[in-house]
């Protein structure tokens, strides 16, 4: 018999059309949470992916829109709980990555990648914990960080600038809630074989060889693996691991 642990609880997921999003709303609906994303994608073009999570039996909405745009995060998130009931899970994981270095990134595409991978988190997290708070719930926040944001990657500066941010803004944030029950964390992988890097490897093919070679596990992982991890770090068992950034990377971080 299906293990509904998360029966009831609603998650939401920015940028939940993605490859790691979408597997992580997969893996949460697998488990009886109801589901609502958010991401760049008309709504039309969505209904395929909707329809492919409520065939778990679970509730599941789509909504067209940029995290950067704080009001339109807040129509969302209040939005959904008028729908769904209040989001007692909250994913911060839509981003994007410009592979442009120091001196050749434009100023408007480094404002934009701080904008939706720090801001975007910040504006979600902000008004979701807040609802939480004035109803006096529990509840937990994963961020999904990456590596960049620990070691530094040149390549890709606003990037990598993004994650660290987002590394203090699970800290900050983790802090001020701690009293009010609900955990904030932060998923950091390495290299996965789907998303950002995915699409990279398919334009440059051997690439993905030489990254499984630079990671010391000598693997590269999936979306479906990350999505499980951050799953974890929602489970009700887990009431101690607040403000910590959990590496995910296969040792990479270590070199
Ligand atoms: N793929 C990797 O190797 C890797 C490694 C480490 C961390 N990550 C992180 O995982 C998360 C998911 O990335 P992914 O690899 O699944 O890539 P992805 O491109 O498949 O997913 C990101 C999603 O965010 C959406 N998005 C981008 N800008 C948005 C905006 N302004 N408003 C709303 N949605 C927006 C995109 O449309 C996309 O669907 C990101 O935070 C990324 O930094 C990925």
């Amino acid at each position: 018999m299906m293990n509904k642990l998360f029966s009831d609880q609603t998650v939401l997921i920015s940028g939940g059309i993605g490859d790691i999003g979408y597997a992580t709303a997969t893996e949460f609906a697998k488990l009886g949470a109801n589901i609502a994303l958010c991401d760049l994608l008309p709504e039309a073009e969505a209904t395929g992916l909707v329809n492919g999570l409520t065939a778990y039996g679970v509730a599941c909405s789509y909504q067209q829109l940029d995290v950067t745009d704080a009001k339109a995060v807040q129509a969302w998130v209040l939005g959904t709980e008028k729908r769904m009931g209040i989001a007692s899970i909250i994913i911060a994981n839509a981003a994007t990555a410009t592979q442009a270095g120091i001196h050749e990134i434009t100023p408007e595409q480094w404002s934009r990648e701080l904008s939706v991978n720090l801001d975007g988190a910040f504006y979600l997290t902000q008004c979701a914990t807040a609802r939480l708070v004035e109803m006096g719930l529990a509840g937990r926040v994963v961020f999904v960080g990456s590596w960049a944001g620990v070691k530094v990657h040149p390549h890709i500066p606003a990037y990598s600038v993004s994650k660290a941010g987002l590394t203090m803004l699970c800290k900050c944030l983790a802090l001020e809630l701690a009293p009010h029950n609900i955990l904030v964390n932060e998923i950091a992988p390495g290299y996965v074989a789907a998303g950002l890097s995915g699409r990279v490897w398919k334009e440059h093919p051997g690439e993905k060889e030489k990254s499984i070679q630079k990671v010391p596990v000598r693997q590269v992982m999936t979306a479906e693996e990350v999505a499980v991890q951050i799953v974890y770090l929602c489970h009700p068992q887990n009431k101690h691991m607040t403000g910590a950034t959990f590496l995910m990377d296969g040792g990479l971080s270590l070199l």
